[in-house]
């Protein structure tokens, strides 16, 4: 991995001083973050179909060449955010005050976690997590100055260095419920490395009363579209290496293993509670999960471990061409798939929410 320094400074000077999204990079940031724009990364490329500006050529061109495969591939991510912010609403509603946000990814330009927490009654805490110093710089722009909200450079594979350090530690109290958020990041965690031990390991530590929030990438249902993704993912990401994990239901539905799923389950994420928008949070129906989880509705037939089943175009410069229309894709696959929106009942992706 190369520095990215000469590229941001390249990028920060295009942008009349300005670098990472409006961000001014200082060289200690960069130095220490080591930002690589030759090789794609899966936090900017989220970011350029959300919308996004902190992402460099090398990833626009690679959402292109996904979207040459799967069009549905950015609507699909808007999903997950969606999903994300009805999962958060929902949780916030259920009493929860504390977040661990796994592969936490760049921040968007609104409706962030710490955002909406920030909603609440109380005094809401977020511990954001993620691997990739693009991530992390740009969440400790966001961040600056916010003594609720933080981010920590960890590998979510060792939940001992992510919950052992000094500022998840500062921010959450383990012997009260938290909210482990895990979404559009275990289809980059190989079976090889036990995603559902990984777990386990956070669900050990977590008082009863906390919850997993989850989403899972899975092989299209319509047309099986999961071989050709996966290569062009593989190709992209890992030089041909595997790199996408697409798992089945059953295999999703192991990784809730210890918790209670809650209505409705795990389901396509555009099916996961589609009322609850910020409207619904003041709607009687809200005012009804507010004294959760005693109240809690689940879902049928998922088993808790061990016990009985509970009911219930300037290469190296960021932009993003689809909101900064100045700027030029390799190939404008990639912006028409941005442009066209959701297609109704897309199914490649599952979410859920359970309770410890
Ligand atoms: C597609 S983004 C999802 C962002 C956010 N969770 C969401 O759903 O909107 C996946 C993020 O997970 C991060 N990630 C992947 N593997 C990780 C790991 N082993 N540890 C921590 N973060 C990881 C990536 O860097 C990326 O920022």
């Amino acid at each position: 991995m190369t520095s990215a320094e000469p590229e941001l400074e390249r990028a920060d000077r295009d942008r009349g001083g300005r670098g990472l999204n409006g961000a001014k990079v200082g060289r200690a940031q960069c130095a220490e973050l080591t930002i690589d724009p030759r090789s794609p990364s899966t936090s900017r490329v989220y970011d350029y179909f959300l919308g996004g500006s902190d992402n460099f050529a090398v990833d626009r061109a690679l959402a292109a060449q996904l979207s040459a495969t799967l069009p549905d591939i950015g609507a699909i991510m808007r999903a997950n955010r969606a999903f994300m912010r009805r999962a958060v609403r929902f949780l916030l509603d259920a009493g929860i005050r504390q977040f661990l946000d796994l592969g936490s990814g760049i921040p968007s330009a609104t409706n962030n976690l710490h955002e909406l927490a920030r909603q609440c009654s109380g005094r809401a805490r977020v511990v954001y997590v993620d691997l990739d110093p693009t991530a992390v710089a740009r969440s400790r722009h966001a961040l600056a100055g916010n003594r609720d909200t933080t981010i920590v450079q960890a590998d979510l594979r060792d939940p001992r260095a992510v919950l052992g350090h000094p500022e998840t530690q500062r921010l959450l109290d383990l012997s009260r419920p938290v909210a482990v958020l895990i979404l559009g990041v275990l289809h980059d965690i190989p079976d090889a490395d036990n995603p559902a031990d990984i777990i386990a390991q956070f669900r050990e530590r977590l008082a009863p009363g906390s919850f997993l929030a989850l989403s899972q990438g899975v092989r299209d249902t319509r047309d099986d579209t999961g071989g050709a993704t996966t290569s062009s993912y593989d190709d992209g990401y890992g030089g041909g290496r595997p790199r996408l994990t697409l798992r089945d239901r059953a295999q999703t539905l192991g990784l809730f293993d210890g918790f209670g799923l809650v209505a409705p389950g795990l389901v396509f994420l555009e099916d996961w509670r589609p009322a609850l928008t910020d409207e619904s949070r003041t709607s009687p129906r809200a005012a009804q999960t507010a004294d959760l989880p005693d109240r809690l509705r689940r879902s049928t037939g998922k088993p808790r471990s061990g016990g009985k089943p509970r009911s219930g175009g300037d290469p190296g410069s960021m932009g993003n061409p689809a909101t900064h229309p100045g700027r030029t894709l390799g190939t404008d696959t990639a912006h028409r798939g941005f442009a066209r929106g959701a297609p109704p009942g897309h199914r490649a992706a599952l979410g859920g929410v359970g309770l410890r």
